[in-house]
């Protein structure tokens, strides 16, 4: 079920515009990135919660599948949270991770997504409750995608939390169970999410600067 906006935070470059002075930014991007969305701790915060949110509706063992490469700080940071809670009923949550690169394509004749993972690998996802961990929802489209996908190898139940989901006039209205925050329609980098494989490395979630989109620029 798609998450209620009013669960998920709504960031705005008016209301969390944290100057770079303010928190420790690498050096080496110093010039490259222009307001910090929002810091690390914050992250890290809500990560807990959405890992709070998850274990209260988890119905036995997940599949956690983390879709790279942007999506590996959030699934590592939400899996140890999950590891720490019990449900309702004092269990704990068995886990088995996978790993899957998306890369969706669209053409004349159709539209869908190609995975890094073999169809006998999927094949496993019979009969699983399958949690699907995502950095950043924009268009919608790929996640939209990727679930017709996966849905072809009936798993028991699919879930999908990203982190971020982007404020934008391209959306296709795809909203996941569990969104962290809501943010501008701006390119934002840092937290593993990239711009030309640079930014990974850098803690806090950043809007680019004009400057970082030249510098980086393929
Ligand atoms: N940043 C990084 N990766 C992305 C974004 C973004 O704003 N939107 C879609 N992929
Ligand atoms: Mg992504």
């Amino acid at each position: 079920m798609p998450m209620d906006a009013s669960q998920y935070i709504d960031v705005t470059t008016e209301k969390n515009h944290y100057s770079l002075d303010h928190f420790v930014i690498p050096s080496h991007y110093e010039r490259d990135v222009s307001s910090i969305l929002i810091p690390h701790g914050v992250i890290m915060d809500r990560v807990n919660k959405l890992a709070r949110l998850i274990v209260d509706e988890a119905k036995g063992p997940l599949v956690v599948c983390c879709i790279l490469k942007g999506g590996h700080q959030y699934f590592a940071d939400l899996i140890n949270a999950v590891k720490k809670l019990t449900t309702k009923n004092g269990e704990t949550i068995p886990l088995s991770l996978e790993f899957i690169r998306v890369k969706s394509y669209k053409n004349d004749q159709s539209e869908g997504v190609t995975m890094s993972i073999t169809d006998e690998e999927c094949n496993e996802f019979r009969g699983k409750n399958l949690l699907i961990v995502e950095d950043i929802i924009d268009t919608g489209a790929t996640m939209v995608q990727l679930l017709k996908k996966l849905e072809t190898f009936e798993p028991k139940s699919i879930k999908v939390t990203s982190l971020l989901i982007k404020k934008t006039p391209k959306s296709n209205g795809y909203i996941p169970d569990y969104v962290g925050f809501a943010i501008p329609d701006a390119f934002v980098v840092g937290y593993a999410l990239d711009y030309n494989e640079y930014f990974r490395d850098l803690d806090h979630i950043c809007v680019i600067s004009d400057e970082g989109k030249k510098k980086y620029a393929i």
